[in-house]
């Protein structure tokens, strides 16, 4: 039955979505932390059905993965079509015709007309932790430097640079052993308190003059990391002219520059790379979540040079599957059928001048901000601009019971990130909800 909109039968969770979060309390790992209680039991376009029959509208795209909307039926169909021929064929060892037919069409259309290589992961972090040591493969360099509030994953490489929380971190040191951190342009909170573009961006500067003077010699640094637009820290869109900065410096001294487009990957700023709102070419990119339409899978794509390590140097058993190809093929020609990439930049537009508007009528909107269809709000306590975090998980809360589900990113953003097929219709209906629920919190 196709849906058409949020229906709410029982208040959810309703009776058989609590009995299933008894079991899976009991016997899940207690690290996971659950937005809400929604336990989805089918799915289709924007919309998640749970066990009692509520129908929610997704607009956070299971953290930007469904760019397709549930169970796109081309994807549907290209996964059951390589069912019938082959599953699995351990591609350490071996071969696999769709890897390579993938890798082509993946490697044209990453930034850069150079040529490059790929290597196939299962996951976000691994293609992180892929990208780390590929980078410390090539030059030998001992340091790497990341960005303060930024996320790159969970396993012990990718942890090691991410800082949005210490929750994260405790306990798990020593990680990457030699790593520094650097400010990331988050305009609306400077570090600094400087405004863009007269603060001449001391964030910046703080890794040329104090990292790069008193910390690392430039010349030892392997690589820098991070991520176009910051995703879980909050959905922060730097300004171009930091990328431009970023590029030369790289340049200047030899560092690899590892762009992070795990979230921000195939379409959902507007364009198929966030990179590209930059022109901006990293050495190395890292991708996962949209890649197979919810699938296991990531990779690292780097310039061919700089993939040149030891044959046995990194490997992955599971890597690259050839369903997990077949599906990954299939977003590609459904974002170009659908001409999904350019309907992410309209309706971007779209919900941002609806999110403006309704930034006037309430105070505790302090900052709309994005691109394409990654757009964050911050919310903010009403006598002035302190994170007002218990607003925002009430609001992720209240929009649940009313059938729209709502992601948080940062101390106290929100991150709209409907599937790339999300029309004005639904936009309506998701900034309805939230001003329902606004103006009862
Ligand atoms: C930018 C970025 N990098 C890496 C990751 C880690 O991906 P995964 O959860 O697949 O390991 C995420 C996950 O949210 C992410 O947003």
């Amino acid at each position: 039955m196709p849906y058409t909109g949020p229906v709410i039968k029982t208040p959810p969770p309703g009776p058989n979505a609590r009995r299933l979060i008894e079991r899976d309390e009991k016997i899940l790992s207690g690290s996971l932390t659950r937005s809400a209680p929604l336990v989805g039991e089918n799915a289709e376009g924007m919309y998640i059905e749970d066990p009692d029959g509520n129908v929610f509208m997704d607009f956070g795209s299971g953290i930007a993965v469904t760019a397709l909307g549930h169970r796109h039926p081309a994807v549907v169909e290209a996964i059951k079509k390589q069912l019938d021929k082959l599953i699995f064929v351990n591609s350490l060892d071996y071969y696999s015709p769709p890897q390579v037919d993938y890798a082509e069409q993946i490697c044209a259309r990453t930034p850069g007309n150079f040529a490059k290589k790929i290597f196939y992961t299962n996951s976000g972090s691994e293609s992180v932790d892929t990208a780390i040591k590929l980078a410390k493969a090539h030059n030998r360099r001992p340091y790497g430097i990341g960005y303060i509030n930024g996320f790159h994953g969970r396993t012990m490489g990718a942890i090691s640079f991410t800082t949005t929380n210490v929750v994260g971190r405790r306990g798990f040191a020593p990680m990457y052993p030699i790593g520094q951190f650097t400010p990331y342009p988050y305009c609306f909170r400077c570090m600094f308190n400087r405004e863009y573009p007269s603060c001449g961006m001391e964030c910046m500067n703080y890794m040329t003059d104090i990292i790069f003077k008193k910390i690392i010699p430039p010349d030892e640094v392997s690589f820098i990391i991070l991520e176009a637009v910051q995703g879980s820290g909050g959905y922060i869109v730097p300004p171009k002219e930091f990328f431009t900065e970023l590029r030369k410096i790289c340049d200047k001294h030899e560092i690899i520059l590892i762009v992070d487009e795990v979230q921000t990957g195939f379409g959902r700023t507007g364009k198929m790379f966030a990179c590209e709102h930059f022109d901006l070419e990293p050495d190395v990119i890292t991708i996962s979540k949209a890649f197979a339409h919810g699938l296991p899978a990531g990779a690292a794509i780097s310039k061919a040079e700089i993939m040149d390590w030891d044959p046995g140097a990194h490997e992955g058993t599971l890597n690259g599957g050839p369903v997990i190809m077949e599906a990954a093929k299939a977003v590609l020609k459904v974002l170009d059928e659908e001409k999904l990439v350019e309907n992410a930049a309209v309706m971007g537009e779209y919900m941002k001048e609806q999110l403006k508007n309704l930034q006037k009528k309430y105070s505790c909107i302090g900052d709309i901000r994005g691109l394409g269809l990654m757009v964050g709000i911050e919310f903010v306590e009403p006598d002035g601009k302190k994170p007002a975090k218990e607003l925002r998980d009430n609001l992720i809360q209240a929009a649940f019971e009313r059938g729209l589900l709502l992601l948080g990113a940062g101390p106290s953003s929100i991150r709209l990130a409907p599937p790339l097929i999300v029309g004005k219709k639904e936009i309506d209906t998701a900034l309805n909800i939230i001003e329902d629920c606004l103006k009862v919190l």
